[in-house]
């Protein structure tokens, strides 16, 4: 099932999705929008941010589970928001005509969950929650990307580029398996030259939703 008016921007660390999610809360068309990133601002995501932080250790497997869990209460949960700042409520925002637009969403878990864990976990358990509407890919390899995230700080526990290396080829797949699946029930995917300057990847990106709205 696809989900109107959701938007979500995929990609590894240091990809520039962030970036350019904060470049749409200045533009007029989606300055009214809900922005939101997983893992979520609800208690399961800040626990999540611990585990990334290196606070504790988890097998991958174990962090599938929690990335779903998390997942739901984002997607499926109560609306919940900080002015346009989305908590938890995807689902029923989205549902109300608002647009919702995500840093990362299950293609990540697709992706992070499938190093030194069978494919299959992570799969089962995010096969439930809904397409979006537009999905954006920010292709770059794991070395250009750790450039980026060396230049602002300390790395988390996944920003390796040996493990990023992977997620990138487990992301490629993901993408092109949904960018054809989700085509079919009506997604649309976009893939961007992460490489490419900050204000073309933003027009790249504006045009689309400017098509959307
Ligand atoms: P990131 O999106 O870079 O957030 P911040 O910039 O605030 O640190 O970090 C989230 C990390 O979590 C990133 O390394 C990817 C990982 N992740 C997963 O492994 N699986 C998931 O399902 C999600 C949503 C994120």
């Amino acid at each position: 099932m696809v989900l109107n008016n959701f938007i979500v921007f995929e990609g590894i660390d240091g990809a520039g999705t962030t970036t350019q999610l904060n470049l749409l809360k200045e533009t007029p068309e989606t300055r009214n929008s809900y922005y939101t990133a997983e893992p979520s601002a609800a208690p399961t995501g800040v626990f999540l941010r611990q585990m990334l932080k290196g606070s504790f250790k988890i097998t991958n497997e174990t962090a599938a589970y929690l990335f779903a869990a998390d997942r739901n209460e984002h997607v499926n949960g109560e609306l919940f928001s900080e002015g346009n700042h989305l908590i938890t409520g995807i689902k029923k925002a989205c549902e109300s005509g608002k647009t919702v637009i995500c840093d990362r969403y299950f293609f990540s878990s697709l992706a992070y969950q499938s190093i030194g864990c069978d494919r299959e976990v992570p799969e089962r358990l995010n096969e439930g929650f809904p397409l979006p509407k537009l999905l954006f890919y920010f292709d770059i390899e794991a070395k250009d990307a750790l450039k980026r995230v060396d230049s602002r700080g300390e790395r988390e526990i996944y920003e390796k580029e040996d493990f990023l290396s992977r997620t990138v080829t487990e992301y490629r797949r993901v993408i092109s398996e949904y960018s054809e699946k989700g085509r079919k029930e009506g997604m649309k995917t976009v893939i961007i030259d992460a490489t490419d300057t900050r204000e073309n990847i933003a027009a790249i990106i504006q045009k689309e939703i400017k098509a959307l709205l």
